[in-house]
This record gives structure tokens, C-alpha cells and sequence, in this order.
């Protein structure tokens, strides 16, 4: 799949691989920086493959591993707005560990993907871009179970 857009960056995603964790990358985000600071912008649907219903994020981390589940249905972007972190993707088959630092870039997670969120420095945001309202029902708490679905 690859969305195409007028201003910002395209989006490609392999059609032969439209799950896994290939296909969960890191988008760079349009940016203006001038002697003002930086801007950053996502526009829903052009520079990510998802409309966004729902928007929250991760701060005051303490140490204690957050994530430990995957999501049967929802694409999310996250984003280290300050600070940085590592997330840890596993699509059953393989795992890759991606470190989030910087603020002009996000990553895209794709359905059916196992996460966690390690290691993050002190004072870190993870913003996070998601495609549907909450649901319980569309998480996988238990690996096992989520192995078993694949
Ligand atoms: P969860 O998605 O499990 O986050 P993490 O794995 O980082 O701890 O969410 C933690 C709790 O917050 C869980 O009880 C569900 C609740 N929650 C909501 O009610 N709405 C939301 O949009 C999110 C993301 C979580």
C-alpha cells in the first residue's frame, strides 16, 4: 500500500507483507525549523494510514515496564515527543527493537503486534495516535493467547 500525499512524506507499506513487523517503520514527520524551534504535523490519512480517533500518551514513566500487549484491529503512531524509549516489536515470528528519540518521527504499529516500551529516559512523553476509540475486547493481554491468534 502506498498513500500517496500532496505536501507531507508518502507512505510506503510492502503489499507483500501487510502484516508483521516489517511493516511497522519509522515516518518521518514533515518539520519546519527556522530560528524559531520546530514544528511538527501529521495529517490524519495522508501521512499515516489510518484516520486518528483517539489520541493519548505516556509520561512519568517509573521503570516499570509498560505495553506487554497487542491489539487485534488498531494501527497507532507513537511519537517521543521529549525523552526517548524503546519499543519492542514482536509479531510472533520475529522481534526488532526500535529506540524512539526524537520528535520528528513516529512509528507506525500495525494490527497484530505484540509491544512493549523499555528503557525510558528520565522526563520522556510518548504521544500515541490511534486509529479506534478504546476497546478492551481488541487487546491481547495474554502472549500465549495472542501467539495461538496468529
Ligand atoms: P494499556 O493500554 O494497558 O497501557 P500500558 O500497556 O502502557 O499500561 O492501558 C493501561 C490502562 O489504561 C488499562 O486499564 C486501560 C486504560 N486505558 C483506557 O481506559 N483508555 C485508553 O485509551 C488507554 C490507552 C488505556
Amino acid at each position: 500500500m502506498t498513500l500517496s500525499t500532496d505536501s507531507h512524506n508518502p507512505i510506503q507499506v510492502s503489499e507483500r507483507r501487510p502484516s508483521g513487523i516489517d511493516v511497522c517503520q519509522l515516518i518521518p514527520l514533515w518539520t519546519l525549523s527556522d530560528e524559531r524551534g520546530s514544528l511538527s504535523v501529521i495529517e490524519a490519512s495522508k501521512d499515516i494510514p489510518f484516520d486518528v480517533r483517539r489520541v493519548y500518551y505516556l509520561y512519568d514513566f517509573t521503570g516499570v515496564k509498560r505495553g506487554g500487549h497487542a491489539h487485534k484491529r488498531l494501527q497507532q503512531l507513537f511519537i517521543a515527543v521529549s525523552g526517548s524509549f524503546d519499543v519492542v516489536l514482536d509479531d510472533g515470528r520475529r522481534k526488532k527493537t526500535v529506540r524512539l528519540s526524537r520528535a520528528n518521527e513516529g512509528l507506525y504499529i500495525c494490527p497484530m503486534i505484540w509491544r512493549e516500551i523499555l528503557n525510558p529516559a528520565p522526563g520522556s512523553v510518548c504521544l500515541v495516535l490511534a486509529s479506534t476509540h478504546y476497546d478492551e475486547k481488541d487487546y491481547y493481554r495474554s502472549y500465549e493467547e495472542f501467539v495461538a491468534e496468529l
